[in-house]
């Protein structure tokens, strides 16, 4: 199997072999950024029947539910100095100023507005006694700016936002695998894209005027992750790339300090979230010297200090010996009364209950986990990609969270992004169906305007035919390889080589092992296309794109900066202030430039210049 778009060799599938479906806009991802794009389609007037919200699991069932500790948002329920300036500033400062201010300040600005929005929505956020929206700290921001509902923020989140795409009469359809997008024969220019129903093995051609990626990131391609395991595979950045856009900043991955030890509690378990909450909420950390370790690597902010400090921490009092035998340090929150942790925690606390552990009593073991993707693909300031109708959003897109993203700001960012980019759809259709007729009175109905439908249609059917050819040669194939062995040793290569620590060495020796394992995918045995062999070899597809492009990132970002640690170059170079970008150039190679991020606005500069910081010591 290989990249996405090194694909048909051969003739196409006979259209009578694939189901067409055709829409305005195609939504390919159903957690919050795809779910809050679709609602402000049909808020902006958008006919729900000209959309569609394609998932790769069951409705509701996203990624976003495993986003616990909160979503950021300066409301100022306890913190009245903070505002939108102060959490840019924050956000800016902590993505170590490689973000994209603008696109910061699109999210900094409307949180407070969208926060308000999900509570007419109805979401169950916790509150204070007055009945505000209550707010928690969070790590290296500045106030306590975390809106949240108990430990199950994201889960809550989405389940509003799913309830109102019902009402709205959204239509979603589950379980399908986009594994193409399809474009004009420059990359210039959206079609729609192909995908195969995973329940019926049919292959299913999109015919869509306008393609929206919210289909997550890349960090479950990491040997221990917080997702699971079928998510953030990297379809989105993969698919993108593969139709001709770019990525950018991919190499900046966050480690979350504290996922759950699998020695201890299970493999299946490993590496999932112990939400940054416990730590919001008074959680310390201790090595299993009983040392509190955060007062020698940070006294100022301590456990709150920003996720890349905190997780390096934990990872070099590991490897110095000083953690658990079972791999990890301790997280303790028993210092807290029961019906405070039950109240604030009360999945955490559940889940460790189920365990046979008491966390009110006793401390949890925890190790650093890989959670989030600060890179992704390069969108201008509504979301869309440099291919015309292509837009990227949510853990999909870059430029919000820069070198190092802060714990709330995802959530933060679907909502925000969702809202931007709905409208500038909407406004986009409206603008077509505005358009002057082509002369027989009819208009063609493109909305990207310099198309011709009926050329488009053909054009579709022969890319999407010819890909689904592919595809049927690839499964039902007795190769030699299995595809999930493969998909495995890539999360290897990344951990061991593109880790919390890199070095060119190492980067060099992973890139070098990606070309055997590349050579080795050529040959998979897979079964038909309702299996998980077959779901496997696509995800291999995307990991073989991502990985490499993780790996030159990383090798070419010849500095530490946030998340991205080099051992033999461990300082922050100021002129590495800068992004790095990767395109597939004419021979279908991976070519890495670099571009320079805009500066903030004067109003974001002055709140820098206040230099406001969280003080931990409020918390004790
Ligand atoms: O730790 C957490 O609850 C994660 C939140 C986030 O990544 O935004």
């Amino acid at each position: 199997m290989d990249s996405p778009r090194q694909t048909a060799t051969g003739d196409p599938l006979e259209s009578d072999d694939y189901e067409l479906v055709e829409s305005s806009v195609l939504v390919v991802g159903a957690g919050a950024a795809g779910a809050r794009t679709a609602i402000e389609l049909v808020e902006q007037g958008v006919d729900p029947e000209e959309l569609l919200v394609l998932g790769k699991r069951g409705h509701g069932d996203a990624h976003t539910t495993w986003a616990r500790g909160g979503v950021n948002g300066a409301l100022g329920t306890h913190d009245p100095e903070d505002d939108w300036t102060v959490h840019a500033a924050d956000t800016l400062k902590e993505g170590h100023f490689v973000n994209d201010p603008e696109k910061v300040e699109t999210v900094t600005k409307r949180m407070p507005d969208l926060l308000g929005e999900l509570d007419e929505w109805g979401m169950d956020f916790s509150r204070t006694d007055d009945g505000e929206i209550d707010q928690r700290y969070f790590g290296a921001q500045s106030f306590r700016r975390t809106a949240f509902a108990g430990d199950h923020t994201g889960e809550s989140m989405l389940d509003t936002l799913v309830e109102r795409a019902q009402a709205l009469d959204i239509p979603y359809r589950e379980n399908v695998f986009v594994s193409q997008l399809v474009t004009d024969d420059e990359d210039t220019r959206i079609l729609g894209a192909a995908g195969t129903d995973l329940d019926t093995g049919k292959f299913v051609a999109f015919d869509a005027d306008v393609v929206v990626l919210a289909a997550g990131g890349y960090t479950s391609l990491y040997h221990r992750h917080s997702s699971r395991d079928d998510e953030n595979t990297g379809d989105g950045p993969a698919l993108a790339y593969g139709a001709g856009a770019q990525l950018m900043d991919v190499e900046f991955v966050q480690f979350h300090p504290t996922g759950m030890v699998g020695d201890r509690y299970g493999d299946e378990w490993d590496g999932r979230l112990v939400t940054e909450a416990v730590r919001g909420e008074g959680g310390r950390l201790y090595n299993a010297d009983g040392e509190r370790f955060m007062e020698r690597y940070s006294p100022d902010q301590m456990e709150l200090d920003a996720r890349d400090v905190v997780a390096r921490a934990i990872d070099e009092e590991i490897a110095a010996g000083r953690g658990t035998e079972n791999g990890g340090v301790y997280l303790d929150i028993s210092h807290r009364d029961r019906s405070f942790v039950q109240e604030r925690l009360p999945r955490m606390y559940e889940r460790f209950s189920e365990l046979g552990v008491d966390m009110a009593q006793e401390p949890v073991e925890v190790a650093p986990t890989a959670h989030y993707g600060m890179g992704g693909v390069v969108v201008d300031e509504v979301g869309e990609t440099r291919v015309d109708g292509l837009y990227a959003i949510g853990e999909t897109m870059a430029g919000v969270h820069g070198a190092n993203r802060l714990g709330g700001n995802s959530l933060a960012e679907t909502l925000a992004f969702g809202e931007v980019t709905g409208q500038a759809v909407a406004a986009r259709l409206a603008g077509a169906s505005e358009s002057p007729s082509d002369g027989d009175g009819n208009s063609d109905g493109d909305a990207s305007g310099d198309g011709d439908a009926s050329s488009d249609r053909e054009r579709l059917r022969d890319r999407a035919g010819r890909h689904f050819a592919d595809l049927a040669r690839l499964s039902d194939h007795g190769g030699t390889h299995d595809p999930e062995t493969l998909l495995d040793e890539v999360r290897e290569l990344l951990w061991a080589h593109a880790g919390i620590h890199r070095d060119d060495a190492g980067l060099a020796a992973g890139l070098a092992q990606l070309d055997v394992l590349r050579e080795r995918a050529s040959d998979l045995a897979i079964d038909d296309r309702t299996s998980r062999s077959f779901e496997f070899a696509l995800d291999l597809g995307f990991a073989l794109v991502v990985a490499e492009a993780v790996l030159r990132g990383a090798r070419e970002r010849t500095e530490s900066r946030g998340a991205h640690a080099r051992s033999d170059h461990t300082e922050t170079d100021p002129d590495w202030r800068r992004n790095i970008v990767v395109e597939r150039d004419s021979v279908g190679a991976m070519r890495v430039t670099t571009a320079t991020p805009g500066t903030p606005s004067d109003a974001v500069q002055a709140a820098l210049d206040a230099g406001y910081e969280l003080d931990y010591h409020q918390l004790e």
